[in-house]
């Protein structure tokens, strides 16, 4: 989604803005912009539609300088991926905006600016934003002051970002509903959306609350809460080493991540030897909340609603603790029920997901005993604001489409399973098989990795098709849903998973010599039931892509295709046949030649709704 760049240095800053572009490309965007206070005191702008490398090629056809800028690459919400709704927005050849979010109210201030003799350019919710900071500052008084006054008039979510040559030393940021961080330098200061923007230039970073402002320039940095008065946020170092975003020997950063899956499972899970160590990675105030939990609510979106939807089964089946699990966005504007006892669980690779956080943030000390969030990223909105924490260990991912994260997302929901269930009284012997097998766990994914070849060539005859059908049942069912989602993702291939058992209630329709059927077929207790809907597909034509460990009794022949999944204990099945899973949509779309890494449409970081 949208990201934001900005520096008040002593130094020129055009690289370091564009390089911040580079390292935010991950996020997902279709255009992209900076704008330069120069020695002239005048603004100078390029935006483009498309990559960063555009706007790279216009800056060296025509290069801009200054100390003081704003850049941004935008994910089109409102108006086309276009260069005059790029952002920055300007106002008066005077003040230039940077903005992610949404501005609800935008049609109601843009009448109200237009009635006063703006002219608005684009079609964006954005460019009143940097109307209404030019009008307040033509009155007269600071930036600073001017985004007070701007603010107020908002609706909506946003992080900002704004320089005005009347002020061309300073640059003064806004944020409610969007993450924004402060990066923090020596003769120089800098906003962002991540931190991972300004990993180049500082590892010292604040992160604003909801409804800072913040007032930067080379050698002063001013945080000021919604109330206006000044305030002290703390200073966090970011420790080296965390975030490699260095390909190596891989061609994407999807495949380097599911290659990293062993070491990731591993950091995740911490190497604990009984259920009373596992509970250490849940925090100090763990243990009294746990004690309360009759139940379960998850609240999470995308692939980390389908591990949602993974961990029901095993809090139920194992845990013996009921579950329920809801897409946040559904679930932020229902009227709810809740029962006694509910623990919130928050789900969300980012820790920004605007529905997810909403849902937190909407949910009720009566409703609620407590919250726990599982998140990939330390000091994230979510990570901030829920009473227990579980920071999964993927490292950082970067490709768009989330796979170490979700595998992580899946040990810490099982460890969450036998906390809970270890209260509830789950046999000593029981806790000590499932420990073992997230022991297994990253030996097991190595070894599903080894068929990376095999799958490959499996997925050939995927390129030419418009359609894929998922099949599996029970906890395989998730696992089915995200293989699908994976494949649409990144392969533009439309995929739908169903519970075999769903297959004669509609979708059986679907099947002919050209729909692919992919199922997710271990050997558990569900298998005889699956194999009967298989047999269902094959005798209408279908043509069976059979994910299916040796156990399970399959073999090869017309129109059956059999990927062998190596044996591993059941608790884990559903992580290593991810796995497979993801290598599928992988070399589909590398065939098809799609973007893996940063697929049409879709953002790393969902920050609006
Ligand atoms: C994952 O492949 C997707 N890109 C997407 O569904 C994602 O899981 C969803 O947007 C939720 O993101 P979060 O985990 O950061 O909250």
């Amino acid at each position: 989604m949208c990201g934001i760049v900005a520096a008040a240095a002593r130094r020129e800053v055009s690289e370091i803005l564009l390089e911040g572009l580079r390292r935010l490309e991950y996020r997902g965007y279709d255009s992209a912009g900076m704008a330069l206070i120069d020695d002239e005191f005048d603004l100078k702008i390029h935006k483009r539609k498309g990559k960063v490398a555009e706007l790279e090629k216009a800056q060296l056809k025509q290069p801009y300088h200054g100390n003081t800028g704003v850049a941004h690459t935008r994910w089109a919400t409102h108006g086309e991926p276009s260069g005059v709704n790029a952002h920055p927005h300007i106002s008066g050849l005077r003040v230039a905006l940077v903005h992610n979010g949404i501005i609800e109210n935008h049609a109601a201030l843009r009448a109200e600016l237009i009635e006063d003799g703006y002219e608005i350019a684009s079609a964006t919710d954005t460019e009143v934003i940097v109307h209404l900071l030019h009008r307040s500052l033509a009155i007269g008084g600071s930036l600073l002051q001017a985004m007070q006054k701007t603010v107020v008039k908002l609706e909506g979510a946003y992080a900002l970002a704004a320089v005005d040559i009347e002020n061309p030393d300073t640059v003064v940021g806004a944020r409610t509903g969007s993450p924004l961080v402060v990066g923090v330098g020596i003769g120089e200061n800098f906003l962002a959306s991540d931190t991972m923007a300004l990993r180049q230039v500082t590892d010292r970073f604040i992160y604003l609350e909801e409804a800072d402002l913040v007032c930067i320039t080379p050698d002063s940095l001013e945080v000021y809460n919604a109330d206006g008065s000044k305030v002290q946020r703390q200073v966090e170092r970011i420790k080296e080493g965390l975030e490699t975003t260095d390909l190596g020997n891989f061609d994407h950063y999807m495949i380097k991540e599911i290659f990293e899956q062993p070491e990731a499972l591993e950091a995740t899970f911490g190497g604990a030897i009984n259920a009373e160590k596992v509970e250490n990675h849940f925090g100090d105030d763990a243990p009294a909340l746990f004690d309360q939990v009759k139940q379960v609510q998850i609240v999470a979106c995308g692939t980390s609603y389908h591990a949602g939807l993974v961990a029901r089964y095993w809090l139920e089946e194992i845990a013996g603790v009921s579950c329920d699990v809801e897409v946040a966005s559904e679930f932020r504007y229902r009227k709810r029920v809740q029962h006694k006892g509910t623990l919130l669980v928050v789900i969300s690779q980012s820790g920004e997901t605007a529905d997810t956080l909403a849902a937190l943030r909407n949910a009720t000390a009566d409703e609620f005993i407590g919250s726990l969030v599982v998140s990939n990223v330390d000091n994230s909105s979510l990570v901030r604001e829920c009473d227990l924490v579980f920071l999964t260990r993927a490292g950082i991912e970067i490709g768009v489409a989330s796979t170490k994260a979700f595998t992580t997302q899946l040990v810490a929901l099982l460890m969450l399973t036998l906390v809970l269930g270890r209260r509830r009284g789950l046999p000593d012997s029981r806790q000590r098989d499932i420990i073992a097998a997230l022991q297994s766990l990253p030996e097991c994914v190595r070894e599903t990795l080894e068929l990376n070849e095999s799958i490959q060539r499996l997925s050939e005859a995927f390129i030419p098709k418009r359609h894929a059908l998922f099949l599996a049942r029970g906890i395989q069912y998730p696992i089915a849903m995200e293989g699908a989602l994976k494949l649409k993702e990144i392969s533009y291939i439309h995929a739908e998973a169903y519970p075999a058992g769903e297959l004669k209630h509609g979708p059986l329709a679907l099947v002919d010599s050209d729909m692919p059927v992919v199922a997710v077929a271990p050997n558990d207790e569900l298998l005889e039931k699956l194999k009967s809907n298989l047999e269902e597909v094959r005798s209408r034509g279908g043509e069976l892509f059979v994910f299916a460990d040796t156990e399970a009794g399959f073999a090869n022949e017309a129109r059956v295709k059999i990927l062998p999944v190596p044996n591993c204990p059941e608790v884990i099945r559903p992580i290593v046949y991810t796995v497979a899973l993801q290598l599928l949509s992988y070399h589909v779309a590398l065939q098809k030649g799609t973007d893996v890494d940063k697929p049409r449409n879709l953002a790393k970081s969902v920050t609006v709704e």
